[in-house]
Formats: structure tokens, C-alpha cells, sequence
């Protein structure tokens, strides 16, 4: 294969042509394909076109709801787009067996924000600090036209201190800096923040100190261990089984299956990984960063130096407490909130969140889904679930009609379902 020079610069059709010629002759479905995904609204194609570089078609996610949430009161119908089945089905059904046993409960703990100017410095320590000490009041007014309006919202920067790395690094520092971004995910600010930070560090460096004092990045961080938000449900054990011995024997059951997520990284991993289905399907339909949240989350559950299990249960004076605490960076203005239609559509949807009642949802769709999936863990398998869907989707496959699905739909509920029993059914009922 040639490498190509000046791709970006060809028309879509050129590169769909360039890609078709050199990579896609043995798929000839590929013009349809992507065409069929585009929209036939020019303006609205034209928007996603230009989210990103090279856009050739769109990506379609299934963009579903979960209903029935009550959080501190309230109550929320929670937009998700995810391609994973069962997923939404989970969080509906925790929404509800919460809902009658007292709803969700939601805190924010805290909303700070970071952000590091990166630099070296082969000087004097006590040198370096004295300077930066001196030099705080002006780097704050330096950033000043770019803070204002956030100031004006009850943002701004916090903090800056200066970190000495350089038992871990030679002669590298950091300036840590805080922020606080209100309704902003802040990303831009705080970059622009760190950027003109570290200029008037380096330039002010320059004339103040007797070393070399040299940049090498600045970037906020996505590692938001102070940003963080709990979300809880509890009930008494008797409510958790038609019997007093079923009930405490599922709470003990439970209690079980996080005190393992706990302590054993293989199955932290997984269990996280089933909160995360519900975190990020939030996070994407509301047009928030899922990697940024993903990176924040995973550091989060191993910030004690072992991977463990985001959510906790106990069971005190016969009560059942089952809850999360979440890093969670968000933001409900700027960004995709205010550009991709279906964002917007969600964000209404949700009633106009602030940021910080949309970390809650999000924190409460991750405890709801990892109730779900302990719940079928401990009780009757995750497959039982899983494959229902999977039948679905092997039926779809067929296009098999309303009958056949009935048909196969009764079968499977005494067979198990695996892609060639339900082939070998299908054709079975139309041979
Ligand atoms: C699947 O997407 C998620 C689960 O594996 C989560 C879990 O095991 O807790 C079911």
C-alpha cells in the first residue's frame, strides 16, 4: 500500500474513491454503505462533517432511555447511547426496584478541577520557590482575560502551587493548579489558562532567575480525584426477598460479590467495567468526554495502589447500603452540549441539568448498572439475559416475521440459545 500525501485536502468522494481503488476492492458494498449512513439533511451532515478530520459517513450508536430513575426526589428519565444490549434494560428495572424502595440518593463532594504546567529547572530549589511565591499574584492577573467571565460565573483558577518532582525526575517541577469550572467541562479554559501561564512563567524565569528554566507542556489533568460525587440506595434486608432467610441470604450473596471486586483486581476490572456501561452511555448521549471520564475513573479506582471495585455495600442494624463514589468531570454548556441536536435533545430531556446534577445521574446510572449485573450474577446468571437479546439479534439477522419470533421466542425458553441452535430452529420452522 502507497502512502497517501494531502488526503485531507481531497473532496469525500475523493477519498471514498481513494480508499475504494487501494483498500476496499474485495468490498464492493462500500459506496452504499457509507452513503446510506450520511444524512440527507445537508446542513445537519455538514455539523457532524466537521466534529471531526476525513469524516466519511456517520457512526450510528443506538441512542435509547432508561425511565423511572427517582434521584433525591426527583424524577429523571436518563438518555443513553450505547451499542450493548441489556444495558438499558438494567438500569430500567434498578430504577424501578429503587424507586419503590426510596430512590437514589446523590451528593456532590467536590468540583475542583486540574491542571499542570509541566517545566525543568537545573537551579536552586529555594530559589525557584521564593520566585514562584513572588510571581503568583501576577501570573493570576496575567490569565485575567480569560478568566473574567468564568469569575463572573463563580469560576475561575483556585490554586497554584508548585510540586518539586524531582526526586522522581530530574529537575522537573510542576505548578499545579486548580480550578473550578461551574457548568463547563472547562477543558479549553484550563488549558488556555496553563498556556499563557506558563509563558509569562518562562518569560518572567528569564529576567528573575540564575538558571534555565524550561517549559515542557502544560495540560489539564483528567485524574479528578477531587471532583468527585456518591450516589447511594438503601432499604431494610427484609425488602430484598419475599422471605426474611431469602432476603438476608441475597444481601449476604451481594455483600459478597463487592467484598471480591474489592480485594481481586480480575474482577474489579469487570465489575467496573459494567458501572462504566452505565457511566459512559450517559456520558455520551449528553455529549461529554468518555475517555477523559474512563481515564479519571480507572486512576480513581486504583489511587490506593491496587485496582478495586467503585462501589461498596454494607449491611448495618439490618439495613442494606449499596453505593458509589465517582470521579466525574462534566459539563452542560459548551462543547458538543450546544452543537450535536440528539445532546441537546438529551440535555432537555434531563430538564436542563447544571454540571453538578448531571455528575449525579451519571453516578446513579453507574450504581443502577452494577446492581443490575451483581444482581444477575448472584441470582440467575448474566447469560440469561445477554442471550434473550442475543436471540433477537440472530432473529433480525433472518428477518424472521412476528411468527417466527413468537415461535422461537417459546422454543428458546426451555433451549438454550447459541447462533447455530437458533439457525438450525429458524430453518427447521421454514423448511
Ligand atoms: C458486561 O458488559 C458487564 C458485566 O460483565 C459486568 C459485571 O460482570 O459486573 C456483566
Amino acid at each position: 500500500m502507497k502512502l497517501v500525501e494531502g488526503f485531507s485536502k481531497l473532496s469525500k468522494q475523493e477519498k471514498i474513491n481513494f480508499l475504494k481503488d487501494n483498500y476496499l476492492s474485495d468490498f464492493p458494498e462500500a459506496d452504499t454503505i457509507l452513503h446510506q449512513y450520511l444524512n440527507e439533511d445537508v446542513k445537519l451532515q455538514r455539523l457532524h462533517d466537521e466534529f471531526i478530520e476525513n469524516t466519511l459517513t456517520n457512526f450510528y450508536l443506538p441512542f435509547g432511555v432508561a425511565p423511572n430513575f427517582t434521584i433525591n426526589g426527583k424524577n429523571y428519565i436518563i438518555p443513553m447511547a450505547i451499542e450493548e444490549s441489556s444495558v438499558v434494560a438494567a438500569a430500567s428495572k434498578a430504577a424501578k426496584f429503587w424507586g419503590q424502595r426510596g430512590g437514589f440518593k446523590a451528593t456532590v463532594i467536590g468540583t475542583e478541577k486540574v491542571g499542570q504546567v509541566h517545566f525543568t529547572y537545573a537551579g536552586n530549589f529555594q530559589e525557584l520557590n521564593q520566585f514562584v511565591d513572588e510571581i503568583k499574584s501576577d501570573l493570576k492577573l496575567a490569565i485575567k482575560p480569560i478568566t473574567k467571565n468564568m469569575e463572573k460565573r463563580g469560576g475561575g483558577i483556585k490554586s497554584i502551587e508548585l510540586r518539586n518532582k524531582t526526586e522522581d525526575l530530574a529537575h522537573y517541577y510542576q505548578l499545579h493548579c486548580t480550578f473550578e469550572t461551574k457548568d463547563a467541562m472547562g477543558a479549553n479554559f484550563i488549558n488556555s489558562c496553563l498556556e499563557e501561564l506558563a509563558k509569562v512563567l518562562q518569560e518572567r524565569a528569564s529576567v528573575q532567575l540564575s538558571s534555565n528554566l524550561e517549559i515542557v507542556m502544560s495540560i489539564l489533568s483528567n485524574y479528578v480525584p477531587n471532583c468527585t460525587v456518591k450516589a447511594e440506595v438503601s432499604c431494610p434486608i427484609n425488602q430484598l426477598g419475599a422471605t426474611k432467610e431469602e432476603a438476608e441470604k441475597y444481601a449476604k450473596k451481594f455483600l459478597q460479590a463487592i467484598q471480591i471486586a474489592t480485594i481481586e483486581p480480575y474482577r474489579a476490572v469487570t465489575h467496573n467495567k459494567g458501572i462504566m456501561n452505565g457511566i459512559d452511555a450517559v456520558v455520551l448521549a449528553t455529549g461529554n468526554d468518555f475517555r477523559a471520564v474512563e481515564a479519571g475513573v480507572h486512576a480513581f479506582a486504583s489511587r490506593n495502589g491496587k485496582y478495586k471495585s467503585l462501589t461498596h455495600a454494607k449491611i448495618e442494624n439490618d439495613v442494606f447500603t449499596f453505593w458509589i463514589e465517582v470521579p466525574l468531570a462534566l459539563g452542560t454548556v459548551g462543547g458538543l452540549t450546544s452543537l450535536h441536536p440528539l445532546v441537546k435533545l438529551a440535555l432537555a430531556l434531563l430538564q436542563h441539568p447544571s454540571a453538578e446534577e448531571l455528575m449525579k445521574i451519571v453516578a446513579v446510572a453507574g450504581l443502577a448498572q452494577n446492581f443490575g449485573a451483581v444482581n444477575s450474577l448472584v441470582t440467575t446468571g448474566i447469560q440469561e439475559g445477554h442471550m434473550k437479546m442475543h436471540l433477537m439479534n440472530i432473529l433480525n439477522q433472518f428477518d424472521a416475521n412476528a411468527k417466527e419470533r413468537n415461535q422461537a421466542v417459546e422454543h428458546f425458553k426451555t433451549n438454550t440459545v447459541t447462533h447455530s441452535s437458533v439457525v438450525e430452529f429458524i430453518q427447521s420452522i421454514r423448511s
